[in-house]
């Protein structure tokens, strides 16, 4: 066993940490205010190949490994978690999901552009009556000879209206329940498919999130992920990749905080001295750091174990479960730090801290990481 990283991993993660410093913090604050999505930025990250980062280079991505991709989400989302949660549904769910089940056409057509970062994808698995319980889809495709027609909706899309390409869960057959469930992809502007209102949301307020309507949306045979009845599996094997995304984010958001809290106390006198020479504060920073070491050995070891083929399931989700936790409790710390500075948007950790709230709650709750936890370790 050896913790150090490779002279490509150090470089993967400095380049996105000068990015997220350069060209992700100016405006940052602006874009949380008025909900702004991160249009340009996300641009240059599909330039930048962070887009499609495990895809392979024969289908456009740049054929990274896991670890990689932890190392850049962590440095992305100290600085931007709005930015980063585009970057992780497009790796983990949407091009993750293609490369490993598509046919080879739906490659050609959608992984390709998606993996080049041209345009991007959104992962619809959440309804209005299904979010933890995601077994319980209402939205229905009915088999119709050559094509599938679907109705229902779909809420809480991240990617709602900027995407091109959306991958939607719908039920064909209820009896068999989760069984009966099939994966398919949707195009913008496809007949009968709508986009709601965009939310206004607590945190990754750049981020854009919507529901989404079909109303007898006619979908090609062609376009369904898999065998019949294959969509629920995809879902879960594709949201146990999703995880580490998740937790890396959550990883990023921590050590955001953390770093901006310790700089800070280093500056800031009170009582004669700088805040960090007072032990109430070296406590606190001492538990953080701590903390968010381990949060990060569990994401790089869900990586690793994904980059080994090997069994990622409890690792993902010890992973997304720690790391959120230590978000939230991070962030709040950071704001304690930092005193009334830290209840203001010009010293991003309020902003931070909002942001922390969502990893406890997407790609499954803490509660659905126990429930896959407990399963694991019980079975
Ligand atoms: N890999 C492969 N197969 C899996 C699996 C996995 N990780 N998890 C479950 N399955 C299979 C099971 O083996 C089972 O198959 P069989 O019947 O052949 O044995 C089938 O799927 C049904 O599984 P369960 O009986 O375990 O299903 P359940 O109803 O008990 O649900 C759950 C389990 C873990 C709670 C699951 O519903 C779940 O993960 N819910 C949370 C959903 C979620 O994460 N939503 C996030 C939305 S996406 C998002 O947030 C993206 C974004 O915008 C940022």
């Amino acid at each position: 066993m050896q913790f150090e990283l490779s002279e490509e991993h150090l470089m993967i993660q400095k380049a996105a940490r000068d990015f997220a410093q350069n060209e992700l913090k100016p405006g940052v604050i602006e874009r949380d205010e008025h909900q702004k999505f991160p249009a340009a930025q996300i641009k240059q990250l599909g330039e930048l190949g962070f887009l499609g980062m495990m895809v392979s280079q024969k289908y456009g991505g740049s054929g990274m490994d896991t670890i990689s991709y932890v190392l850049a989400m962590e440095e992305i989302s100290k600085v931007d978690a709005s930015a980063s949660v585009v970057m992780s549904v497009n790796n983990s769910l949407v091009c993750w999901g293609l490369e490993n089940f598509g046919s080879e056409e739906q490659k050609q057509k959608y992984l390709v552009p998606l993996a080049k970062g041209e345009v991007i994808g959104a992962f619809c698995l959440s309804e209005p009556e299904a979010g933890s319980d995601a077994t319980s889809q209402h939205t229905t495709a009915i088999d119709a000879g050559d094509h599938y027609v679907l109705n229902g909706t779909k809420n809480w899309i991240t990617n709602g209206s900027t995407a091109t390409y959306y991958l939607v869960m719908a039920q064909t057959y209820p009896e068999k329940k989760s069984k009966g469930i099939n994966a398919f992809i949707l195009e913008k502007g496809m007949p009968g498919f709508t986009v709601g209102p965009k939310e206004n949301k607590l945190g990754i307020r750049g981020s854009d999130t919507h529901s989404l309507m079909f109303s007898d949306v006619k979908v090609p045979k062609a376009n369904r992920i898999g065998e019949d009845g294959f969509g629920f599996k995809f879902a879960m094997k594709t949201l146990t990749g999703g995880r580490i995304g998740i937790a890396s984010q959550a990883l990023g958001i921590a050590s955001g905080a953390y770093e901006l809290a310790l700089a800070y106390s280093k500056e800031r006198k009170a009582f004669g001295k700088t805040i960090s020479q007072h032990q109430a504060i070296q406590f606190k920073l001492a538990d953080m750091a701590t903390e968010i070491d381990a949060a990060r050995l569990l994401c790089l070891k869900a990586a690793w174990l994904k980059d080994q083929h090997l069994d990622y399931g409890l690792a993902s989700s010890m992973a997304k479960l720690f790391s959120s936790r230590v978000a939230m409790e991070t962030t709040v710390e950071a704001v304690q730090i930092h005193g009334g500075y830290g209840f203001v948007k010009e010293f991003h950790v309020e902003r931070l801290m909002r942001d922390a709230k969502i990893t406890q709650i997407y790609e499954g709750t803490s509660e659905v990481q126990k429930i896959v936890i407990s399963r694991s370790i019980l079975a």
